[in-house]
């Protein structure tokens, strides 16, 4: 009896540990990590012997829903109160981890460049990658923005340098194809 008793009395605290808002954020965020992840193994297999249209199409579907997604993971955290400093450690690790998905991705967009470039695109692939980007940092500057305003702690020290690292990056990404 004891056991189940401190068994439920456990299973109540896991459940309690990030609950309401940042539960949702951090739901959010994990959403938005595995469209970028997904993006990114899509960016992977964009090769010049595939099916470059297709897969060109693909991306571009896919950049569409990670816009959405980010865009409401913003609303999330818009409309979410202020977060305690406990729940806003929580969310230390899910932000970091985002961030870093986001750079891979960047970073894929900008090794398959030439790629988007190739004549069977019709030679603005790369002109509709740039405007993605663009798009993308909107986005995910307004997202960082949105979810700093709620936090406190360590992440609201930390919040300013992740977004600009982002803002850098993601320009790195865009003069490369702008360029
Ligand atoms: C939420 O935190 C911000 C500071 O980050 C503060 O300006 C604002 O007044 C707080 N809102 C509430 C409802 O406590």
């Amino acid at each position: 009896m004891v056991a189940t008793k401190y068994l439920f009395a456990g299973l109540a605290s896991i459940g309690l540990a990030i609950a309401g808002g940042a539960a949702d954020i951090e739901s959010s965020i994990g959403k938005i990590q595995d469209s970028c992840v997904s993006l990114s193994k899509t960016l992977k297999g964009f090769t010049s012997d595939g099916n470059v249209m297709g897969t060109a199409l693909k991306l571009q579907g896919e950049a569409k829903d990670l816009l959405d997604i980010i865009n409401d993971g913003k609303d999330t955290a818009s409309n979410t109160d202020n977060l305690s400093s406990a729940d806003s450690d929580k969310l230390e690790d899910s932000v970091n981890s985002l961030s870093k998905s986001v750079y891979t991705l960047l970073d894929g967009f900008v090794d398959k460049k030439p790629i988007f470039q190739k004549p069977v695109l019709g030679g603005s692939a790369d002109g509709l990658v740039e405007k993605d980007l663009k798009d993308l940092k909107g986005a995910t500057g307004g997202l960082g923005k949105a979810i700093e305003s709620i936090v406190t702690g360590q992440l609201k020290k930390d919040a300013p340098k992740i977004l600009s690292g982002l803002d850098k990056h993601f320009d790195e990404a865009i003069k490369a194809f702008s360029d």
